[in-house]
């Protein structure tokens, strides 16, 4: 099968120094916020152009540390998307807050400013857009809203490390921006992980006490806090991994376009990265996803020819067993609900040969 990513190739070029980096932990007998974390969180504040970076347990955590940062309460509502991964909503319940649900535009599948801001009312206090796939979500008009009605902005970056909008880092555009490093993330550890982005000394302040029960040290605790770091092994996979992002991005984008060349004027759908009113955004391709009005049956072929693919995501949020309790129903956000019934991401990862990505192209072409 040609799987969605392939780790263990990538692997093969970097074993030697994640092992020695690995090592150095090891050996160093320093295993919980030590050298490797505060040298990750440097270069990753750094390369991402944020003020402030703060390593933490995962990529759901970085949601919650960050609302919570930002001082959003239970009973605020927060603005988000029903086309994402669950953990965003999650980590906006577990405060206590209330995911306020706006559809999203049908090309970028990311949340569409103009319904959100139908959906801004006095409890409202952020707006948290998803960059989905890792195609930047349209950050000038929600920081528009932002400022309007005087909202934080919490980016979840947990596919995007990387992408961009006119050459600004996505996490480092709102007040936070929330990154996993889940292993088949564009960076990804080799387990769990997390980042938090902000440019404020006073959130990132608060984040840093968080995630480590509330305290700066000394067994002296200023608030409730939470275990939530990143941990020192995992930095040490990510610091040799971040040096390569920039090709790993860079192969991703390749990728995609030579699957955009073949795929285009078939019946698959692309969804191309938006553009246009002077606006340069540089998707990183977390996924390729295409829509195609038989998905279930070419997903079939496709698995019948050794191809991998994936629906990202089946049931939007709003249609979740476990969300049910919110009230939504069928038919409140149509575009989540189409986008539910007809994408499917190919593989997508820089190992995977130009060879194979023509090759998947040329089938899904075919099968019209
Ligand atoms: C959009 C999105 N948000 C949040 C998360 C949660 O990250 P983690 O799995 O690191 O907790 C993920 C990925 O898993 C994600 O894809």
């Amino acid at each position: 099968m040609i799987p969605m990513v392939n780790l263990k190739k990538q692997l093969e070029e970097i074993r030697g120094e994640i092992l020695s980096g690995m090592a150095e932990v090891v050996e160093s007998g320093q295993y919980v916020l030590g050298k490797k974390v505060d040298e990750f969180e440097h270069r990753a504040a750094e390369y991402l152009d944020a003020k402030h970076a703060i390593g933490v347990a995962s990529g759901t955590d970085a949601l919650y540390l960050a609302l919570k940062a930002l001082d959003i309460k239970a009973g605020d509502e927060v603005i988000t998307t029903p086309f994402t991964f669950f953990a965003t909503v999650e980590a906006i319940l577990y405060i206590g807050a209330v995911p306020v649900l706006a559809d999203i535009d049908p090309v970028t599948f990311n949340m569409d400013p103009e319904k959100a801001a139908r959906r801004i009312t006095k409890k409202t206090r952020a707006i948290l857009p998803v960059h989905i796939f890792g195609h930047p979500a349209d950050m000038g008009r929600i920081g528009g809203l932002a400022k309007e009605y005087g909202l934080k902005v919490i980016e979840d970056c947990a596919q995007a490390f990387g992408a961009s909008i006119n050459g600004k880092k996505t996490g480092a555009i709102g007040d936070a921006g929330c990154f996993s490093f889940y292993p088949s993330k564009n960076l990804g550890g080799i387990g769990d992980g997390g980042l938090v982005t902000v440019q404020d000394d006073e959130t990132a302040a608060r984040v840093r006490i968080l995630r480590n029960h509330g305290s700066r040290g000394g067994y002296m605790h200023e608030a409730l806090g939470y275990n939530s770091r990143l941990d020192e092994l995992q930095a040490a996979a990510l610091l040799v991994k971040l040096k390569r992002i920039e090709d790993y991005n860079a192969k991703r984008r390749h990728k995609a376009a030579l699957y955009t060349k073949i795929l285009s004027g078939s019946r698959s759908i692309l969804c191309p990265p938006p553009g246009g009113d002077g606006v340069s955004y540089h998707s990183v391709f977390h996924q390729f996803t295409i829509r195609h009005p038989h998905r279930d049956n070419l997903r079939q072929k496709l698995q019948e020819a050794g191809i991998s693919s994936m629906i990202y995501y089946p049931i939007p949020i709003h249609m979740q067993p476990a969300l049910h309790f919110l009230g939504y129903k069928e038919g409140d956000f149509p575009e989540a609900e189409k986008a539910a019934r007809e994408v499917l991401s190919l593989p997508i990862c820089p190992e995977i040969a130009d060879s194979d990505v023509e090759m998947i192209a040329a089938k899904i072409a075919e099968s019209n």
